[in-house]
């Protein structure tokens, strides 16, 4: 199965973000990576749905929700309407899990649940029935550019075995870069949310740098 790029907007430059977005299809990738944070699930605050629905407008990637947000029900209806691809939520929320499911499903979009790094991994398994994709958090939810957290290799290999008669993307989102990305692909990880490591300096080289790696 082929991997999957994932950049994370958090860490694009925000005055010209239809280009950055541009750029990367230009760079053969897929995927866009777009955190929400409501700076009450985590210490930081990041865009709502309305400037996602403008970008939506100039670009074919496609684009994957990260909700950290407490309330990932009321979220949920407004990044459908953005023209959201796939939303995840995390499987920590105290909203009725299922009823966000109920909403996502009803757009038809991929649907998916994130776990942060101090969750044990088999609060996913009443759900494996239920999603495309988990994102595993190999940093603390808010930020970019947080070192990876090791353990994550190791939580990564668990959900891979635990989704392995399941058709699941494993997503592995913080501290993803040169150094770190190799074990991240040894463990088993199919898609590669990185912010920092393709948006600091030239992304084109970034982009290739990473592939190498990868690919090697
Ligand atoms: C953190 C976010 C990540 C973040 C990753 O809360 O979920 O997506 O942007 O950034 P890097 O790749 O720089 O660790
Ligand atoms: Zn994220």
């Amino acid at each position: 199965k082929d991997k999957i790029w994932n950049p994370s907007l958090l860490a694009a430059d925000f005055t010209k973000l239809g280009k950055e977005l541009n750029d990367l299809s230009n760079e053969g990738i897929d995927w866009i990576h777009i955190d929400i944070l409501d700076g009450h699930f985590a210490p930081n605050i990041s865009i709502g749905s309305d400037p996602i629905k403008q970008l939506r407008e100039v670009s074919d990637l496609f684009f994957d929700i990260h909700l950290m947000v407490v309330h990932p029900e009321t979220f949920i209806p407004k990044f459908i309407e953005a023209g959201a691809d796939s939303i995840s939520f995390h499987v920590e929320t105290e909203d009725d899990i299922e009823k966000c499911f109920a909403l996502i499903e009803e757009a038809g979009i991929k649907k998916g649940l994130v776990i942060s790094p101090d969750t044990p991994v088999d609060a996913l398994k009443p759900y494996l029935n239920n999603i495309d994709l988990i994102t595993v958090m190999s940093v603390y939810p808010g930020f970019g550019g947080q070192s990876f957290i090791e353990n994550s290799l190791d939580r990564i290999k668990e959900i891979k075995k635990l989704t392995k008669d399941y058709d699941i993307l494993v997503a592995v989102d913080g501290g993803v870069n040169s150094k770190t990305i190799e074990k991240v692909k040894d463990a088993g990880a199919d898609v590669f949310v990185a912010g920092t490591a393709i948006f600091n300096g030239d992304k084109s080289k970034n982009i290739k740098l990473l592939n190498n790696i990868i690919h090697d």
